[in-house]
């Protein structure tokens, strides 16, 4: 059977300029937690765009597929698309605050995907929301309901889209940097509440992550990104013990360790750098050979 979530030969364009994604191939199984790790700009929020169809209109998919549940997201029509994502996937963004809208209750932003996508009855989304606000260890979630996002913490806002999340079981969640806008003290027990709701739920997460102490923590299999390219995927315990690609190395000894913080931050040497950066340029080559070229 193929996996739950299938990218295939995925490309972007920024329109008119570079590759952003370079021919990505990444699968998440049933109720696989994957992560995806990669320095910044390396293409990880865009891959959870593609798969939540939510790119930015100056991005252009110019080839691949994206298999959700069985269906080539990228064959369907717009509506069609909506709502078979819509019915299968959701999201935890990286900053709940700006995520809510500060002008309207909270209760309704969550019981209005239910609704306006799902097709739930006002009461039945509401009653659901009241459920899941408890199982995120909201204290009164009918209070809550009503509160606007400004009155609650940053930690209360995350559970509140992570609720938010579950509420309609989607079998896929894309959780992209979900605890790194809130403080350090908070971001463990988001963490666990999100590994916890996954385990709990059974639900496939893509977690998106610049953190390898995050992925060593919650994730069962990973993909390294650089430059739009996928240069590693393994199990995680396999990429811990001994990472495949020089990259994944340089990463690896560029984490600080949590005995001691300052101990171990070694920047990614330039000679990686630079072989990574050919590897990137070759797949662009091979690309262009192989048909597409922009312009
Ligand atoms: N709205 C946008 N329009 C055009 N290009 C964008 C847009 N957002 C990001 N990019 C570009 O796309 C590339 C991949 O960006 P992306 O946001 O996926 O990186 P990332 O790996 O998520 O980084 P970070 O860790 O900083 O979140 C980068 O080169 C970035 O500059
Ligand atoms: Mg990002």
């Amino acid at each position: 059977m193929s996996a739950f979530l299938s990218i295939r030969n995925l490309s972007l364009v920024l329109k008119g300029g570079p590759r952003l994604l370079r021919s990505v191939s990444l699968d998440v199984e049933a109720g696989e937690v994957r992560g995806l790790v990669g320095e910044s700009g390396a293409g990880k929020s865009m891959i959870g765009k593609a798969v939540l169809g939510i790119l930015p209109r100056s991005v252009e998919v110019v080839e691949g597929e994206i298999w959700l549940d069985e269906v080539d997201l990228l064959k369907l029509r717009p509506s069609e698309r909506r709502r078979k994502i819509g019915a299968t996937a959701a999201l935890i963004p990286q900053d709940p605050l700006t995520a809510l809208n500060p002008s309207r209750r909270v209760g309704p932003q969550v019981t209005d995907r239910l609704v306006d996508i799902l097709g739930w009855k006002r009461a039945d989304a509401q009653a659901r929301a009241l459920e899941l606000l408890a199982e995120v260890h909201i204290p009164d979630p009918a209070r809550v309901m009503r509160s606007y996002p400004h009155e609650l913490s940053g930690g209360m806002r995350q559970r509140v889209l992570i609720a938010s999340a579950f509420a309609a079981e989607p079998k896929l969640i894309v959780a992209d940097e979900p605890t790194t806008a809130l403080d350090v003290t908070v971001q463990k027990q988001i963490l666990h509440l999100i590994a916890r709701m996954q385990a709990r739920h059974g639900t496939a997460l893509l977690f998106v992550t610049h953190d390898l102490g995050v992925v060593s923590k919650v994730c069962g299999s990973l993909a390294v990104l650089y430059g739009g390219l996928v240069v590693e995927q393994s199990p995680v315990r396999d990429f811990f013990r001994q990472p495949a690609h020089a990259y994944s190395r340089a990463l690896l000894a560029a984490t600080p360790k949590y005995t001691d913080p300052m101990a171990g931050l070694n920047p990614v040497p330039e000679a990686v750098i630079t072989a990574v950066q050919a590897e990137v340029a070759q797949a662009d080559a091979s690309w262009r050979n192989g048909g597409w070229r922009h312009d």
